[in-house]
């Protein structure tokens, strides 16, 4: 069966390198993924004084997870954190009370960094978060990604077959994993 995938990436620069990283990634997808992003760049700062009256922009980004079988975070390193952008986009989702929208949501994370830890603190940090938040996480494969230059081009083409290949092993991987969650925990009961 088909698994609609919504992806997070957690930069908000121009010219971000884990833009070109999702990119590549819904290339190498396999065809059973549908793959849609997930833009939170227009939320406002969060503070639960909106949880009895959600803005518009707010419900259209929790209604955007709704509309999605998983999630894909791809995440920079910020220091040595998830950026700050994307912190305030997944405590929007999880509320009001009783409203998260991660639960039962399957999800996976990935990033790049030129650094050579390629972003696995981020990553930790972010996993801390998304149990909290109750979302089942593929914790197997760990993608690390050291972006070195023209590692992906703007258009998304990878030019090192190696890491075209792990990738594509990567995002492989989350749709058999997307399956077992589906399977295992409805989400419409
Ligand atoms: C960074 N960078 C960085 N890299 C890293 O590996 N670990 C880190 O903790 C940090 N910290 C950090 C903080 C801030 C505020 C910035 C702007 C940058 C470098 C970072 O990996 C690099 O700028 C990447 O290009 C960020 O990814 P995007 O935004 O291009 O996708």
């Amino acid at each position: 069966t088909a698994h609609k995938v919504g992806y997070f990436v957690g930069s908000l620069a121009s010219q971000s390198i884990n833009r070109k990283l999702a990119k590549a990634l819904t290339l190498l997808a396999p065809s059973q993924l549908e793959m849609s992003e997930i833009p939170f760049k227009n939320l406002p700062l969060y503070s639960y004084d909106y949880d009895d009256d959600f803005p518009p922009v707010a419900r259209e980004f929790k209604q955007a997870i709704d509309a999605v079988d998983a999630l894909l975070f791809v995440t920079p390193e910020y220091n040595r954190s998830i950026p700050g952008g994307l912190k305030n986009a997944i405590d929007w989702a999880s509320r009001p009370y009783g409203q998260n929208s991660f639960t039962r949501k399957p999800s996976a994370i990935i990033g790049t960094s030129p650094g050579a830890i390629g972003t696995a603190i981020a990553q930790q940090n972010l996993r801390s978060v998304l149990a909290f938040c109750n979302s089942p996480q593929m914790n197997a494969i760990e993608a690390y990604i050291q972006f070195t230059p023209n590692l992906i081009t703007d258009a998304g083409e990878v030019t090192n077959k190696g890491t075209e290949d792990f990738l594509r092993g990567f995002i492989g991987e989350f749709a058999t994993f997307i399956t077992r969650v589906r399977a295992a925990l409805p989400r419409d009961e």
